[in-house]
């Protein structure tokens, strides 16, 4: 092992955004990967169960997790269960001193939004109270440099907030009026657990709306806004028979007048200096392939001047800014690494 390089372990290995982290931090120059746990692999090296991954980690075996082996073997561990599974071990290992990265749910609403929206109980009142920070990376970078524990963004509200902050924090936003968020997923944001609503005869050639009212990441959305009001942002999530992607279109209704020049000025501001961010000048859109298989996030936006409502698009790839991709630029500002290593990766296309 070599010992300049800051050991990292992924609980949930055998997952979606595990098996993502497990790519990206193969290559990553800053680490070695020393530890994969999740049960669906058994004891079998990562050579025979998932040989598309690299041959650096490939004689790496995915076991069962037990937080002495994991703080024996490691300095950072990137956890990425079913929320209600996964903050557990996050506080556990987080208490042992090891640093954190949290991919689900569980450390980023207090307890009575968590409680209400996810039907669990809380593991804390405040995410504050262990000093969990917000990891959406472009916004909350100072208070991430120096956490130990990150409560990485979901994939929906990640890709809306990139979209809406620059706007609600400008106050172009009318209060009073809800933000309609309209958003889509590929399939693989469901996870790899096997359902029935996400079968190749059900999804494909098809799509659809779920948790309406209902999605987990309306409140998560809602307060990193600094709205204060559950009922000013309305989310419906949708299926796409995709396998990676999030594609949401938001409608916000501004005070008026405005121009696309000054919604580009908006957002220049936010965004010229981020590596990850490309906003698309007025008359262009953006599109899932843009970003497919990268940390990327392209944002586009419509005037519409008559009503005053802003659209704004934005996609994202659920896996890597949605999940494990944002959770290693997490990562790489916590040690101090440039926040691209690993990450300098163009989309596939088409
Ligand atoms: N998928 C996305 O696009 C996405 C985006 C952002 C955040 N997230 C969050 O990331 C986390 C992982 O999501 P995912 O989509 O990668 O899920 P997934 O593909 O279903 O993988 C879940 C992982 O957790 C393990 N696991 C399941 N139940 C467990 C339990 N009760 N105790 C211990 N381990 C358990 C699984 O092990 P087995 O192999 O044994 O089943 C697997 O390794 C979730 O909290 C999710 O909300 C996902």
């Amino acid at each position: 092992m070599n010992s300049s390089r800051v050991r990292v372990g992924v609980v949930g290995a055998s997952g979606y955004s595990g098996l993502e982290l497990l790519r990206i931090l193969a290559y990553h120059e800053g680490v070695e990967v020393t530890y994969a746990a999740g049960s669906r692999n058994g004891t079998e090296p990562l050579r025979d169960s998932t040989p598309f991954l690299p041959e650096s980690i490939a004689s790496l075996r995915t076991e069962s997790f037990h937080p002495d082996r994991a703080s024996d073997l490691c300095d950072a561990v990137f956890v990425g269960l079913p929320s209600g599974a996964s903050g557990a071990i996050a506080l556990e290992l987080w208490k042992r001193g090891k640093t954190v990265i949290d991919l689900s749910g569980d450390l980023r609403l207090p307890k009575g939004a968590y409680e209400s929206w996810y039907k669990k109980e809380a593991l804390v009142q405040h995410p504050k109270d262990v000093g969990a920070v917000y990891g959406l990376t472009e916004w909350n970078r100072t208070q991430i440099q120096s956490a130990r524990l990150i409560a990485n963004p979901g994939c929906y509200a990640t890709a809306a907030l990139l979209a809406l902050l620059p706007v609600v924090r400008s106050g172009l936003a009318r209060s009073g009026m809800p933000i309609v968020i309209d958003a889509k997923s590929g399939v693989s944001g469901a996870g790899r657990k096997p359902a029935q609503n996400t079968l190749l005869g059900e999804l494909q050639e098809n799509f659809y709306a779920y948790k309406v009212g209902a999605h987990q990441h309306t409140p998560e959305i809602q307060t990193q806004l600094g709205l204060s009001d559950p009922a000013s942002i309305v989310l419906t999530t949708q299926l796409l028979p995709t396998v990676r992607g999030i594609f949401i279109s938001a409608y916000i209704p501004v005070h008026t007048p405005i121009s696309a020049d000054d919604v580009m000025v908006l957002y220049q501001n936010a965004y010229e200096e981020e590596p990850f961010i490309h906003v698309h000048p007025p008359g262009r859109y953006p599109e899932l392939k843009h970003v497919r298989g990268s940390n990327l996030c392209h944002i586009g936006f419509h005037v519409h001047t008559a009503p005053g409502l802003l659209q704004v698009f934005s996609v994202i790839d659920n896996l890597q800014k949605g999940a494990a991709g944002q959770a290693v630029q997490n990562f790489n500002l916590i040690y101090g690494f440039p926040e691209t290593t690993g990450l300098r990766v163009s989309p596939m296309y088409p």
